[in-house]
């Protein structure tokens, strides 16, 4: 978007450095390594501001402070406060100013976490949110043509938000429970949440033509399916023109037709042209995926803290490959509760399946995701492991247990608890078994039979 000459802001909801609590120590370090990136590439993309949420505290205020100054944007928050003072300790706002439009940003977060952050962090307290944006908004609206809030309130509070300030031009929401995106219009105001995990980016285009103040903007979906309908009716009259001229004849349902929607488009281009003066804003989202294009700073920087990263896990990820281990004494460290055994627990009984397996690549498929640069993402997980989301035994790459990392045989064959004594194991496994992972997207040179072949079982069909 900057290369095509777009002016653009670029702005964070919060929430950003920390997903859960660091319980080990390891964790902890990897956290620290991961801050260090993610500042480096926020500082490297241009961030204008980025909002603080409670998990942002996770390593005390103190900490957020000292990042505070190895940034190169603001964090804003209007009501993480001191609690002596009741003074806000980051930017309770800011202003930015783009194409001669003053832009005032607001940061909120939930002060349902203040008793919570108060365990860390006596000193601290977060100031009603409602009351306090609201004050800001009527102070910002004097000097600033469009006011964002970026919220880590949650779903319904979002709405109460736009419900009780209809002042706000727009809220961005993140945090809350929230487990799929939301584009709506509370009051006027809209309000947009990405999907969870960084898997999207969120685009608001707006385009200024109108610049009499007070300025305003309208939401572009109207405008866009009159368009849409204009183009329709102009194809539908050059293919009747194109019918009569064929023909030769001049028949009268075509004529009749055809003056109506030349009516019709008449109409229309009036209303369109009516429109031509007005700022207008558009919302899309757009998906992260493998064939967005890296930037090379960034992804060396990435790399960087793989290798790292990798440092630290080690230890753990090589005593769990269970090399250095006798068989029997790795299949005891499958939890006895667990519904999955591993491949390891198959081999007794099917050798043979068994090295064959080893050998492909599903064996490998979460060794592959580590070694790729976007593989932070909790998202590959689905289908380069076994029963992610399932059997919610992990939820990071390096959580994965030695039993489940990889496509294992229980992806196809099923729960291996309780087999051979107690129940058959299904030999069918059909196509739609494979394109749960082998979609267009992922696989697109997918073909069963050829595929089939590859996985290392024998094959009856
Ligand atoms: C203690 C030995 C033993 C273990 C361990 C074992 N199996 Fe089996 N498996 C058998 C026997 C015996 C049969 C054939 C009888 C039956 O179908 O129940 C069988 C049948 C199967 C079949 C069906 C084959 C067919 O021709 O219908 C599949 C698939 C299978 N096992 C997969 C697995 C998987 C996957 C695991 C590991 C999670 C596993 N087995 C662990 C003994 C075992
Ligand atoms: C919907 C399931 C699915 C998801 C989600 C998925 N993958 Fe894959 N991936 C596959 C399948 C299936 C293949 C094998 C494709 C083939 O060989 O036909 C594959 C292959 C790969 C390969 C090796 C082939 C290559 O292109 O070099 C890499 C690397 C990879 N995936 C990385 C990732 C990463 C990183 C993510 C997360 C951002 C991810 N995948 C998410 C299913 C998935
Ligand atoms: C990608 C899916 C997939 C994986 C992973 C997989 N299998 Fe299979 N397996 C199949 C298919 C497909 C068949 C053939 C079914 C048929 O003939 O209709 C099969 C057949 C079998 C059979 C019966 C035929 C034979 O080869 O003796 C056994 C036993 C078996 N698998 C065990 C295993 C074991 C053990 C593992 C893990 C070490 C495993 N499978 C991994 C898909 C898979
Ligand atoms: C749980 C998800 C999942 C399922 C289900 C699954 N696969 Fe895969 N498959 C993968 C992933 C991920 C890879 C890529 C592994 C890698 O390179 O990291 C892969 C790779 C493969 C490859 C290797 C392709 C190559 O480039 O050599 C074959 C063959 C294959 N799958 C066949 C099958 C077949 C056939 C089925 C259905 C019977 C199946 N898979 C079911 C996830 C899955």
């Amino acid at each position: 978007m900057k290369k095509e000459g777009k002016k653009v802001l670029l702005l964070d909801t919060g929430n950003l450095f920390f997903r859960k609590p660091l319980q080990t120590e390891t964790k902890r370090r990897d956290a620290l390594l991961r801050v260090d990136l993610l500042i480096h590439s926020y500082n490297e993309m241009g961030y204008d501001a980025v909002n603080i949420g409670e998990k942002d505290l996770m390593m005390g205020v103190k900490f957020l402070s000292d990042v505070s100054q190895k940034v190169k944007f603001p964090f804003v928050s209007s009501n993480l406060a001191d609690k002596k003072t009741g003074k806000v300790i980051f930017k309770p706002y800011v202003i930015k100013e783009i194409s001669g439009l003053k832009i005032g940003i607001l940061g909120l977060m939930d002060d349902q976490f203040a008793p919570s952050l108060q365990e860390r962090d006596p000193g601290l307290s977060i100031l009603e949110p409602f009351a306090t944006s609201k004050t800001l908004v009527r102070s910002l609206r004097e000097n600033c043509n469009l006011i964002i809030v970026l919220s880590q309130l949650g779903e319904s509070k979002d709405r109460k938000l736009a419900r009780e300030n209809r002042e706000i031009d727009l809220i961005l929401g993140g945090g809350g429970e929230a487990k799929k995106a939301v584009v709506e219009r509370v009051n006027e105001v809209p309000i947009y949440r990405l999907e969870p995990r960084g898997g999207y980016l969120g685009r608001i285009d707006y385009s200024l033509v109108d610049t009499k103040k007070p300025i305003h903007f309208l939401i572009s979906g109207e405008r866009d399916e009159l368009e849409k309908k204009l183009e329709r009716l102009i194809t539908r009259s050059m293919q009747i023109k194109s019918d009569i001229a064929r023909s030769g004849k001049q028949e009268e349902m075509r004529i009749k037709e055809l003056k109506f929607l030349e009516s019709k488009q008449k109409e229309l281009e009036k209303t369109l042209v009516a429109l031509e003066d007005k700022n207008f804003y558009r919302h899309t989202s757009i998906p992260v995926q493998l064939s967005v294009r890296d930037d090379l700073k960034i992804i060396k920087a990435v790399e960087m803290y793989r290798a790292e990263s990798a440092k630290l896990f080690k230890p753990i990820l090589a005593g769990d490959a269970g090399k250095e281990f006798p068989e029997k004494e790795i299949i005891a460290r499958i939890p006895k509760e667990s519904a999955f055994l591993g491949a390891i627990s198959c081999k007794k009984c099917h050798e043979v399946n068994y090295r064959n397996w080893l050998k492909t690549k599903h064996a490998k498929a979460s060794q592959t995701i580590i070694a790729s640069p976007k593989y932070a993402q909790e998202e590959c997980l689905i289908c380069h492991s076994t029963g992610y989301g399932k059997i919610g035994e992990y939820a990071t790459v390096e959580e994965i247990p030695f039993y489940l990392r990889g496509v294992q045989c229980e992806v196809c064959h099923g729960e291996g608890r309780g087999h051979p004594e107690k129940g058959k194991m299904d030999r069918k496994v059909t196509l739609g078994a494979c394109r749960n992972c082998h979609t267009k997207d992922q696989s697109p040179t997918f073909n069963y039979m050829a595929y089939l072949e590859k996985i290392g079982c024998k094959i009856t069909k």
